[in-house]
């Protein structure tokens, strides 16, 4: 396992015979040790991407590197250097977590001995020492999720591959994932490449971002930067009862130009950036304009999608056309 070289991606087609091209000739270079967010709509391409990229699915065209390993000519290099948690996660309903990774132990090998070692590690890694002898079925979304990744790093790979490995999970089972994803990369060094529809996700958790919609990245670099680049933090001021709108819009002027606010509300863009809000906050009380409400707005990854897309990420999936509502909704 010799060479870790993160993962290189050079011109990346595939095209399925009666869709469209799902991955329309990418580019990405992922370092090791760093997470990668791959951030896209439902249908942008991001599973397709993952199952070349994991030897699952050949490409039409293009190359890519994974671990410095070709995906196409060196696939059992490749398969043996990642660990990877996809969508359709094949877990047995009537199998316990432990014996699922029992299981896909002595598949990798492993003696008895060290097949009892590395389980126990990892059920105590992902929490589910408790639940380690409970069949699967039995067993909420988080916890089918958290199994999958101790699946993934049975090997101890270098290079972790999630796909939505979120999605539909409450909250509190979502910060728990992410914390153990922050560690594999932090503490083990482990690159990992994530895709994900959320947002925050993207945000919270990874290094640097890849915006991918309709097969293409649209747009890439850190959160921050991608932030950046759309500009400043708006300010949005409910003006508090008996108190005129234009006298807000007066005191908000002098610290930016006025954007599209809520109804009743005034927002302005922030000229001085995010610390302008003080002066704001003072300007107001100085000038005895009571506001009901005043909110700083960073920008979010969202305004970079429909910066560069035209559409918000919410609600900009396949079905978003309308042919189909009922799963839109899902
Ligand atoms: N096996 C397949 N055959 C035909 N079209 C496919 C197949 N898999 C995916 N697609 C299409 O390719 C596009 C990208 O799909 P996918 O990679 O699954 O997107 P994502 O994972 O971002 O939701 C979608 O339009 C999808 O319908
Ligand atoms: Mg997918």
């Amino acid at each position: 396992m010799g060479r870790d070289r993160g993962i290189e991606v050079e011109n990346l087609v595939r095209e399925f015979r009666k869709g469209p091209r799902a991955v329309d000739g990418i580019d990405l270079r992922v370092q090791p040790g760093e997470v990668y967010g791959f951030l896209g709509p439902n249908g942008a391409g991001k599973s397709t991407t993952v199952l070349m990229l994991t030897t699952l699915l050949p490409p039409t065209s293009g190359t890519a590197r994974v671990a410095g390993y070709d995906i196409v000519s060196e696939g059992p290099q490749v398969r043996a250097s990642i660990g990877a948690a996809l969508q359709e996660a094949a877990l047995d309903p009537f199998l316990t977590g432990r014996e699922h990774l029992n299981l896909q132990a002595a598949l990798h090998g492993l003696s008895r001995k060290e097949r009892k070692r590395r389980g126990d590690e990892l059920l105590e890694r992902v929490g589910l020492e408790d639940a380690a002898d409970r069949r699967v079925r039995g067993y909420s979304g988080g916890m089918k999720r958290r199994l999958d990744l101790a699946l993934a790093l049975v090997h101890a790979p270098r290079i972790l591959f999630l796909d939505e490995p979120t999605t539909g999970l409450d909250p509190q089972s979502r910060s728990a994932l992410w914390s153990e994803v922050s560690r594999l990369a932090r503490e083990d060094g482990v690159t990992v490449f994530l895709t994900t529809q959320y947002l925050e996700e993207a945000d919270v958790l990874a290094d640097r971002v890849g915006i991918i919609d309709r097969g293409k990245i649209v747009a890439e670099d850190t959160p921050e930067a991608l932030k950046e680049e759309i500009g400043r933090p708006s300010v949005e001021a409910t003006p508090a009862e008996g108190v005129g709108r234009d006298a807000v819009v007066r005191v908000l002027g002098q610290f930016g130009e006025e954007i599209p606010a809520q109804p009743g509300a005034v927002a302005v863009r922030l000229s001085g950036g995010a610390a302008g809000l003080a002066d704001v906050v003072r300007a107001l009380d100085r000038e005895g304009v009571r506001v009901a409400n005043l909110r700083l707005d960073e920008p979010s990854l969202d305004d970079v999608f429909l910066e560069k897309t035209g559409r918000s990420l919410e609600g900009a999936g396949e079905h978003e056309e309308g042919e189909d509502m009922e799963t839109a909704q899902a």
